[in-house]
């Protein structure tokens, strides 16, 4: 991503460098007010980094920067809160033990503190989005926060369930990651003057492949790579496409009950039996088909500069996993 990041230098005039330390430092500040118990925890959250994929997507999709640039910035900072929210949430649901290679907040502060932790997150996205005054952004990442906690719920609802099939995963996918990459794009066209679905279609693609990818990193590893512990989704009953396509091709697999996984080193082990059928290189040509048709729905009238800066986000997803 830094690579392609790098590599946007006519997007915006130049400008996405300065706008995204704009957002930094807005998000820093902001993180920083959650007060004496929270703000430790909120702090490190925001500093651990990330890719900050959906800020620059945001940024992104409005194409040139506003005369008034404070309603853009603002709503790439309301995303990556809503983003980091989300993850402080999801390593609750997960058990996930690491994130950006730290301890997560649930691993450092207990499960009370990673809910109030997220729950701060989340309502400081919505003061932010909501400072504009104006309903429409407001309604755009009310509706992708619901989407995510109904996708989170649904995979919940599905645990330890091998028999899942492929559309429900992907149903899955869509709500909890693909929703909030659209309500990015949406936001950040909006903010251009464009109809906030102008971009839908390719966020919602590029969110979508950006959740196989990360299920198959969730295999691969290693977390000095990916900065989570490998198999965190088999411990956690959580089936993605690569055990989906694995249990096609392996009967060890296809009878494997998950609750038998108890151990990190268990989990790795069936790791390797999972990249051993050649289903990782199966999903992500099934991500990368999700990414060329994000592509082409992005519309014909894209200024130039904009649709190759959009077009090495959306390659930059696949390349994370070659
Ligand atoms: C992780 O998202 C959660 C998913 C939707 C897969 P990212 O991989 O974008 O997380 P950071 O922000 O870069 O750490
Ligand atoms: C994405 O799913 C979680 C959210 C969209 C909140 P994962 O559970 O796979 O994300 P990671 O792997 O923990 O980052
Ligand atoms: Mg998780
Ligand atoms: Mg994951």
């Amino acid at each position: 991503m830094s690579v392609a990041a790098g590599r946007m230098a006519d997007a915006l005039g130049g400008e996405v460098p300065a706008l995204l330390a704009r957002v930094e430092e807005r998000l820093a500040g902001l993180a920083a007010e959650a007060g004496p118990a929270l703000a430790p925890q909120t702090t490190a959250t925001i500093a651990a980094g990330g890719k900050r994929l959906r800020p620059l997507l945001v940024l992104l999709a409005a194409g040139s920067v506003p005369a008034d640039a404070a309603p853009l910035l603002r709503a790439a900072v309301a995303v990556e809160l809503v983003h980091a929210a989300t993850l402080v949430h999801d390593d609750v649901l997960d058990a996930a033990a690491l994130r950006r290679g730290r301890p997560t907040v649930l691993a450092a502060g207990g499960r009370e503190l990673a809910v109030a932790a997220g729950d701060f997150l989340f309502a400081r996205a919505f003061s932010e989005i909501a400072a504009d005054g104006v309903a429409e952004p407001v309604r755009l990442l009310s509706a992708a926060c619901s989407d995510l906690a109904r996708g989170e719920l649904l995979q919940r609802a599905d645990a330890w369930e091998v028999e899942l099939d492929r559309d429900r995963y992907l149903e899955r996918c869509r709500l909890k990651t693909g929703s909030l990459f659209t309500a990015a794009c949406g936001l950040g066209a909006r903010c251009a003057g464009s109809p906030a679905g102008a971009l839908a279609g390719f966020g919602a693609g590029v969110g979508l492949a950006f959740q196989l990818l990360d299920d198959i990193l969730d295999v691969t590893g290693p977390a000095e790579r990916t900065g989570k512990h490998r198999g965190t989704d088999l411990l956690d009953g959580t089936v993605t496409l690569p055990l989906i396509l694995a249990r096609e091709r392996d009967a060890g697999l296809a009878e494997l009950d998950l609750r038998q996984i108890r151990t990190p080193e268990q989990a790795e082990a069936v790791c390797e039996e999972i990249a051993a059928t050649g289903a990782l290189a199966d999903a992500r040509t099934q991500a990368l088909t999700l990414v060329a048709t994000a592509k082409q729905a992005l519309p014909a009238t894209l200024p130039e500069a904009q649709r190759a800066a959009l077009l090495l986000v959306a390659d930059g997803i696949v390349d994370r996993y070659a």
